[in-house]
Order: C-alpha cells, then structure tokens, then sequence
C-alpha cells in the first residue's frame, strides 16, 4: 500500500472511532493513539521523509492535511466532550433551591429564668431595681445581721452547706446562703434610702430531697425602706404583683408568720387561680395558695446596718420562683428543674 493510501484508511479509521467518544479519559487515549509520538499518523508523517523525492511534496502536503483535520476535530470533540460532562455533573449535583432549610435547633430560657424574668418585670414596673449577690456568703450576713445568732432555734429553719473557709480571725465560717435575705443587709450598708430593689439568685440547702424540695433553688428578695414605709405599703405593691402575675381578679391573704427579720411577719396566699378559691388540687382543697413569705424590717436589722429605724422603716419579702413556676405550669417535681431532661425543658 502506498503512504497516500495508509493515510487515507488511517484518517477514516480515526474519524470512525473519534464519533463515538463520550468522555475526554476516551478522547485523550484517541490523541495518544493517532497523534501522540508513537501515535498511528505521527508515524506516517515520519516515513514522508523517507519517500523518494519527487513523491514527497504531494504526501507531505496529503499528510500535513490528514493531521490538521484530525487536530481539529480533537478541539471539536473536547469542546463537545467538556460541555456534555459539564452538563453530567449538573444533572447529578442538582439542588432544589424551594426545599424548605434544614431547621437549626432553636435555644429557649430555662423556666426558672423565664419565671424570674417574669417576676422581676413586675417589680420594675413598680419601681424597683434588680440587683445581684453572692451565693457564698458570710454567717454574719447569711444569719446574724438578720437576728439569727449562733445558737438560735431559728437557725434550724435555714439547714445549710458550710464550707472550710473561715475570715482572718478564725471564726466566722463562709456558707452556701440558705436565701436571698442577706443581700437586705448588703444592699443598706451600700446605700442609704430611698432604696427599692429586688435580688433573684441562687440559693442552697442541706435537704433530703422531694417533690417539693430541693437543695438548689431560687429566691427573690425584695426590698423597700424609706421614710414612712408602713404595711399598707407592702400590701398594697404585693397585691398590685399577684394580680399582674397571676391575674387582675386575684385575691390575697396575709396570715401571721415568723421570720427574725421581720416584725410583724407574715406569709401572703392568692387564691387559687385553677378553681377560683372553691378547692381543688392545685390549693390543697383550701382555695388559698401560699406563695412568698414577707413582713416590716425589723428594727434591730435596720439598726445593726447604722439605719434610725425611728426615721426609716421598710418592707422585706421573699418568694421562690420555682414555686411559683411550679403553679404556673403544673410542674408537679421541683427537681424536674434541675434534672437536665430535654423532654421537660422543651416544653417552655
Ligand atoms: N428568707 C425567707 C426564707 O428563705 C423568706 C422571707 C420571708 C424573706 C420573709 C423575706 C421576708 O424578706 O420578709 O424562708
């Protein structure tokens, strides 16, 4: 066969093949096998110079016109290759833009925190102010200012977590604070009155705990002393809370009570907001729930921080916001709030 006839069955051949390529792995091995350097017509364009002169002009011009044709179908075919794989892998990728998003787990306040935020909106609308204080604290603070010294029975009422921890005499202990009572304390021996403020926070006990008891817990004390504070006035801003909490038809009801920071004493109860006071569960059958303990500061606590309790006089109250949560929502197991369980907390 003559090299005119080898090219012509070796550029068949390669436009033959060249048609049914799909992929450019395929294309290039197509390259390789004609044009590469040991490729089919590379070959042939070598042997052109081996041929006798007068033959060579019109094979090299016959060869040159066969390696240009296949070159250019090469570019053709990687343009139509590339666009056919892009076109692939768009197929496979796809993503549907209208799917609606994969939902992020939204946070939410804990109940307590939600309960305390509730509580304290209602007594800053009243014109208090929130403020903050150690939950490890002093026995002077914790008991003694509030008319607890040690050895008193009334020391019983608060059981507590002491810690190792004494003052640079060696006799006062650090304790877990058993309520919020001693920020009273704090709180007028940094300021002088008017003061009006109310103290959420943690607090701790020594308890075998229950249903209803737990040894962390929260409490809100509150706080007013001025010039002519009387018990009308605690009445009256105790009222206005439980009815901005629990509803404007509340009713309340004091009872006396004892607490050594406070004279008179007395713990408050609405009436049940479940069976409207007619008795159920809720109220214990009694239409009434109790639901903070409060009083008039006491004078010797007044005196003890430099106050002249002839000139200032004041209120004090304390309630538990888990108490109070509780009977918000039906929680019927105070240590659920402690507990952690996701299937309780997602419930707020
Ligand atoms: N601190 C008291 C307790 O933990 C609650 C309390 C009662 C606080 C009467 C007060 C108050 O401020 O006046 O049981």
């Amino acid at each position: 066969m003559s090299l005119q006839e080898d090219l012509a069955a070796v550029q068949a051949q390669a436009l033959v093949e060249v048609s049914a390529v799909t992929d450019t792995e395929a294309l290039e091995r197509w390259r390789v096998a004609y044009l590469g350097r040991q490729g089919t017509l590379t070959l042939l364009l070598r042997r052109v110079g081996e041929l006798p002169q007068e033959e060579r002009r019109e094979a090299g011009a016959s060869a040159n016109q066969a390696r240009v044709l296949l070159e250019g179908r090469l570019e053709e075919e990687l343009a139509r290759i590339s666009a056919l794989e892009t076109e692939r892998r768009l197929a496979a990728e796809i993503i549907d833009v209208t799917l609606p998003g994969r939902p992020l787990p939204r946070g939410r306040l804990h109940p307590t925190t939600r309960t305390i935020r509730d509580i304290t909106a209602v007594f800053t609308a009243l014109g208090f102010q929130v403020v903050e204080g150690p939950e490890v604290e002093w026995d002077y603070y914790n008991f003694e200012a509030l008319n607890i010294p040690p050895g008193h029975p009334a020391r019983d009422m608060w059981n507590t977590l002491w810690t190792d921890y004494r003052d640079a005499d060696g006799n006062q202990p650090m304790l877990l604070r058993t309520h919020t009572s001693p920020m009273q304390v704090r709180v007028m021996q940094e300021r002088q009155p008017p003061i009006r403020v109310v103290v959420p926070g943690r607090c701790y006990r020594y308890e075998a705990t229950d249903a209803t008891h737990e040894s962390i817990f929260h409490q809100i004390e509150g706080l007013a002393v001025d010039e002519g504070i009387t018990f009308a006035n605690l009445k009256g801003t105790l009222y206005e809370f439980a009815r901005r909490l629990f509803g404007q038809e509340r009713r309340i009801r004091f009872r006396c009570d004892y607490f050594p920071f406070v004279e008179p004493g007395v713990d408050m109860s609405i009436d049940c907001f479940r069976c409207q006071g007619a008795g159920c569960a809720i109220c214990s059958q009694t239409g009434w729930i109790e639901i903070m303990g409060a009083g008039m500061v006491h004078p010797e606590v007044l005196r003890r921080v430099g106050y002249d309790p002839a000139r200032y006089t004041g209120f004090a109250f304390g309630l538990g916001p888990e108490r109070i949560a509780m009977l918000k929502y039906g929680i019927e197991d105070i240590r659920l709030f402690y507990a952690n369980d996701l299937r309780f907390l997602e419930q707020f």
